[in-house]
């Protein structure tokens, strides 16, 4: 075969290369794969690079159409390539998409939430009674001076009522409130009768057993009119422990007692599950010295008063039988309360 003979063979070879050429890079299925083709014909052996080398057996008058002629099937063949290669690439990132996309329909990881301390449940309860009674809500000060936690409530100087409770106090002879009672004088001083008022709070004392902490919470109560009698008092509270244990049936006793700023006095105990007498509270009728203190004419006005242990209410709604239970932080103790009313 003569030169001039192979290089048209040669040309004539073109279309069928670009139509099988084509052809592979359309069935392509990976980037890589797609590589390897371009080396196979346009690599430096390739299939089409090879027919351009037979350039230099080409006559000098037809190389221009030689030429021309395997580069267009080179640009046929680029052409192909690079769409194929767009397309893969569209492929390859739509896989990752679809990798990496955020199903929104999954379910989530939950959202573990708190639930309010058994004290909080109660204190709320207490509120909501009293507020339907007609109570205002005051409150004040956990430092207290001796003037408004002893001796306005009737505790003289020196006297043995005071040993009563025992007093935390600071190094400059203040004190931690031993009650929640102050909070009477201090709202009587900005307030005229009648006074009708809870003031809850915690209060602290060198206490500590099952049923004493050293800090814990007293609700405290005063109620001054014209008129008001011990019967108001038993009425009051009566309604009071009824809708706080959901209970009519709930076993109560007044218990004749002693408070420097009550007379008479009494304490209130009321029946555990365990059937043991737990005492809950304080009252009495307000001392005439106390209601001369607040300025109030013991003549004119009357009333009661009562201190309520919140923690001991606790204990009983929700039969728990440690009170120190509620002060440990315990996640196993507390998580009991999601959800409970
Ligand atoms: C008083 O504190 C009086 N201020 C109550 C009062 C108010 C009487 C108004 C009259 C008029 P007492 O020390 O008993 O009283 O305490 C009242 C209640 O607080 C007790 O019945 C008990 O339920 C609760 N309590 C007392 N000490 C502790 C303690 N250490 N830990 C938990 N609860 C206590
Ligand atoms: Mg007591």
């Amino acid at each position: 075969m003569s030169e001039t003979q192979s290089y048209t063979v040669v040309l004539e070879q073109l279309p069928l290369i670009l139509v099988k050429s084509v052809q592979e890079v359309s069935v392509a299925a990976s980037l890589h794969e797609l590589e390897q083709l371009k080396a196979k014909y346009i690599g430096k052996s390739g299939e089409i690079s090879l027919i351009m080398q037979q350039l230099r057996i080409v006559p000098v008058d037809q190389k221009k159409e030689f030429g021309a002629a395997v580069n267009k099937t080179k640009a046929q063949f680029e052409e192909a390539w690079i769409d194929k290669k767009d397309q893969l690439l569209e492929q390859e990132l739509s896989v990752k998409l679809a990798a990496e996309n955020i199903d929104v329909t999954l379910a989530g990881r939950g959202n573990p939430s708190g639930s309010l301390h058994p004290i909080s449940l109660s204190l709320q309860r207490m509120l909501n009674i009293f507020k339907q009674l007609g109570f205002d809500v005051a409150d004040g000060p956990e430092i207290e001076t001796d003037y408004y936690n002893f001796l306005a409530l009737n505790f003289p100087h020196n006297h043995p009522s005071r040993a009563m409770q025992d007093t935390f106090y600071t190094q400059n002879r203040n004190i931690l409130r031993t009650h929640t009672s102050p909070l009477q004088i201090r709202f009587a001083e900005t307030n005229q009768p009648p006074l009708k008022v809870i003031a809850p709070g915690r209060v602290y004392r060198i206490d500590m057993d099952a049923t004493h902490s050293p800090m814990f919470h007293q609700l405290e109560g005063l109620w001054v009119d014209k008129n008001i009698s011990l019967a108001n008092l038993k009425g009051v509270l009566i309604e009071f422990l009824r809708r706080f244990f959901d209970n009519s049936s709930l076993q109560v006793r007044f218990r004749a007692s002693f408070f420097p700023f009550t007379e008479p006095s009494a304490e209130i105990d009321i029946m555990s599950e365990e059937g043991k007498w737990l005492e809950v509270a304080g009252c009495g009728m307000v001392h005439p010295n106390v209601l001369s203190n607040m300025k109030i004419n013991p003549e004119i006005y009357s009333g009661f008063a009562f201190g309520l242990g919140i923690d001991r209410f606790t204990m009983l709604r929700y039969g728990i039988n440690d009170l120190r239970l509620m002060f440990e932080n315990d996640m196993d103790f507390l998580t009991q309360f999601t959800g409970v009313k």
